[in-house]
């Protein structure tokens, strides 16, 4: 696999109905890390994670996907290193049939047929779409709908993946098939990118938060850090796992790094 830094320098981006969503955001991403991406609604989570494979372009700054500028370069070249999973599946997938969704990407990366076929029954299986390969994605419900978008975007097997809130919507099985999939993309060496509300998620599959706040990004550390960081909590109402205020009120830990896991206050009972 080649190796793909996304480096942000003093990125802005403002609609052109004139909305700044985000200023200023410096930060690297290197290949490997597990990112998530927090903040409240309209916070410009959405609006960062598009720039980084090019579907955005900054309207300050730079942004470099490995050596290329996103400026400079069409998201279609860009897309082959960077995958961006959509919010919502229905401003993402356009095609007749679950395989044919699944093939689109398959075909413009230029595998052959074969090569195809055996990468879309692959992801479907991963994925638990086999049995919907051949219905309109139209014909599924919302959330395995969002699983299919989800199985495009990872079948090209892009350096980075960028899911933008995957969980939103989805029952037990669904959240459990995400997760899974996260942690098989960690052990392949792939760059996971998640915006999420998630806490959970945040604190148990990532090892770096980004935390956006009304157009800037205001906090960069592990979720250890983030979930003690009481001035940051407020300023953005995020709620910390429901481990990590029970450890707090047991006064688990060492009062310098959250308590993330159950696995990890077990070892303070
Ligand atoms: N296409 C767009 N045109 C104009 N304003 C937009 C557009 N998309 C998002 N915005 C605005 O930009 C801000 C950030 O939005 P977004 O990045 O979607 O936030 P988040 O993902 O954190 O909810 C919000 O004020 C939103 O209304
Ligand atoms: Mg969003």
């Amino acid at each position: 696999m080649s190796e793909t830094q996304i480096t942000c320098t003093k990125v802005g981006h403002t609609y052109p109905n004139g909305v700044e969503a985000i200023k200023n955001v410096d930060a690297t991403i290197k290949q490997g890390e597990m990112v998530s991406v927090v903040g409240q609604n309209g916070s410009g989570k959405t609006t960062l994670v598009k720039h980084f494979n090019g579907l955005l372009k900054p309207t300050d700054g730079d942004i470099m996907i490995g050596d290329l500028n996103t400026r400079e370069n069409p998201v279609g070249l860009l897309a082959e290193k960077v995958g961006y999973v959509f919010q919502n599946p229905n401003h993402q997938i356009f095609a007749a049939s679950v395989h044919e969704e699944l093939s689109f990407g398959l075909k413009n990366i230029g595998l052959n047929e074969s090569e195809i076929e055996k990468k879309v029954q692959d992801i479907a299986d991963e994925f638990l779409l086999t049995e919907y390969l051949e219905l309109n994605p139209y014909r599924l419900g919302f959330s395995l709908r969002k699983t299919v978008g989800m199985a495009s975007i990872i079948a090209m097997e892009p350096d980075v993946v960028i899911l933008d809130e995957p969980t939103t919507g989805q029952d037990y099985s669904g959240v459990k098939t995400i997760k899974e999939s996260m942690a098989k993309l960690k052990s392949e060496g792939k760059t996971v990118i998640v915006v999420s509300h998630d806490m959970p998620l945040v604190a148990e599959e990532t090892d770096r938060v980004l935390v956006m706040c009304n157009t800037e990004l205001i906090f960069d550390g592990p979720p250890a850090d983030l979930f003690i960081n009481k001035p940051i909590l407020e300023k953005t109402n995020l709620k910390p796992p429901q481990i990590t205020s029970f450890s707090e009120a047991k006064n688990f830990g060492d009062n310098k790094k959250a308590v993330l896991s159950v696995e990890d206050a077990i070892k303070y009972v």
